[in-house]
């Protein structure tokens, strides 16, 4: 095999995104897509000329594919990537690989029956320069130890109107959870990837605080690292204009990404743990240098497509995957664990016991009074119900 059949399955925003991603890939080609909405699906075939599904296991089961790419709405994630790789089909899921962490569990479950498949996932992040220049400095021993991490992810504004639009969005039953699932997946996955899994988390989620919503949209949580590093995760979708800015404290001074654009390094000459040991005048500070670290290069045209090259040149040239679905593992125990921490008002030791999380988010969803503008009838006018 020197190209790889992709069909795709969900052909809404991202799934649309992907498809010309596909296209444009040297390795992969576009065989077939697959959406629950016939209209959507057999536009998108035409387009591409390409067969169009309304099942994806019919789809699996054509022949027509070799790998699916799924972009549908996150609980789907599970059954599709199970059913795919039950049937031979390579997979990359997008983020979340799943809404909590039992589904992902039955995910890895299923491909460990099929480890000659690729399980991958789209944390498109990890292909950016700014992010693996950072992994680097980490992992090549520049920053010394890591004291302190802030990451404050505000900038994920959205409107009432966003949340409206899409009807599966912000809802438990429909999306499993809010900001800490639909927006900050790269960003959980990021603070997974450079710092490790913390040991405790304490988090305060505000559920429907800017939007009338019944899932988080305002999250500030603390997490303890056996390591002995603190770190303190705040992301919102009520800010305006917010902030993206990761500050890591280390023994080496102080780094902070900024926009995803910026890498300012604070050095010190000599260790500050040093420093502070030595010393002999009581409010001296070591001395210390500003460096703009530049980003590693990065090749292709965008991250999401780098993505899909990876997964192509995986299968078909044993590539390494960048990001394996299975550690998606990790930014979903993230996730799972603010929510019940701050739900349960309670610190999580980790790992996060599965089946009590999968419990309490079927309370959530049985116990909803929640009822969608659009589900009352109201679309456009819900400022009664808002201010209630
Ligand atoms: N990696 C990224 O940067 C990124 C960005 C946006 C969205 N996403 C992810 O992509 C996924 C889809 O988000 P979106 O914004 O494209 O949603 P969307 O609502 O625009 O599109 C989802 C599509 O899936 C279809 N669908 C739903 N259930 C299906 C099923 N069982 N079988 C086949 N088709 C089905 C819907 O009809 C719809 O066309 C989400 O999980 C989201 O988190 C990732």
């Amino acid at each position: 095999m020197n190209e790889l059949k992709i069909g795709v399955v969900g052909v809404g925003g991202m799934g649309n995104n992907h498809i010309d991603s596909t296209n444009r890939c040297e390795k992969t080609t576009l065989a077939a897509v697959c959406d629950a909405k016939k209209e959507l699906a057999d536009e998108r075939a035409e387009q591409h000329g390409v067969e169009a599904f309304y099942d994806y296991k019919e789809m699996f089961e054509s022949g027509k594919t070799d790998a699916v790419l799924i972009a549908v709405p996150h609980y789907f994630h599970t059954p599709i990537a199970i059913s795919a790789l039950e049937s031979g089909i390579h997979v990359l899921t997008e983020k979340p690989v799943a809404v909590h962490k039992a589904d992902i569990e039955r995910m890895i479950a299923a491909h460990e029956k099929h480890p000659e498949l690729k399980f991958a996932a789209m944390f498109q992040m990890r292909t950016m320069g700014i992010w693996r220049k950072v992994k680097n400095l980490i992992q090549n021993g520049e920053l010394g130890k890591i004291k302190r991490v802030n990451w404050i992810i505000t900038n994920w504004y959205r409107t009432q109107a966003y949340y409206d639009g899409g009807g599966w969005r912000a809802t438990w039953k429909g999306e499993g959870g809010g900001v800490l699932l639909n927006q900050c997946p790269h960003q959980l996955d990021i603070f997974q990837w450079l710092f490790g899994m913390p040991s405790k988390i304490r988090a305060y989620c505000a559920l429907g605080k800017y939007h009338n919503i019944e899932v988080e949209d305002d999250v500030t949580a603390f997490c303890e690292y056996p390591e002995g590093h603190t770190g303190v995760f705040i992301t919102s979708t009520g800010e305006f204009p917010g902030t993206n800015r990761l500050e890591i404290a280390c023994d080496r001074g102080r780094l902070v990404v900024e926009n995803n654009s910026s890498i300012k390094f604070d050095r010190t000459e000599i260790p500050v743990q040093e420093h502070i040991d030595t010393c002999e005048n009581a409010f001296d500070s070591p001395p210390k240098w500003e460096v703009d670290v530049p980003p590693e290069m990065e090749i292709g045209e965008s991250a999401h497509q780098r993505v899909i090259e990876n997964f192509a040149d995986a299968i078909l040239d044993g590539a390494e995957l960048v990001a394996p679905a299975s550690e998606g593992l990790n930014s979903i125990e993230l996730s799972n664990s603010m929510l019940y921490s701050a739900i349960n008002n309670q610190d999580v030791e980790l790992p996060l016991d599965s089946s009590k999380f999968e419990s309490l988010l079927n309370d959530l969803i049985a116990n909803s009074t929640f009822v969608k503008p659009e589900e009352k009838g109201l679309k456009g006018d819900f400022t009664a119900s808002f201010n209630k």
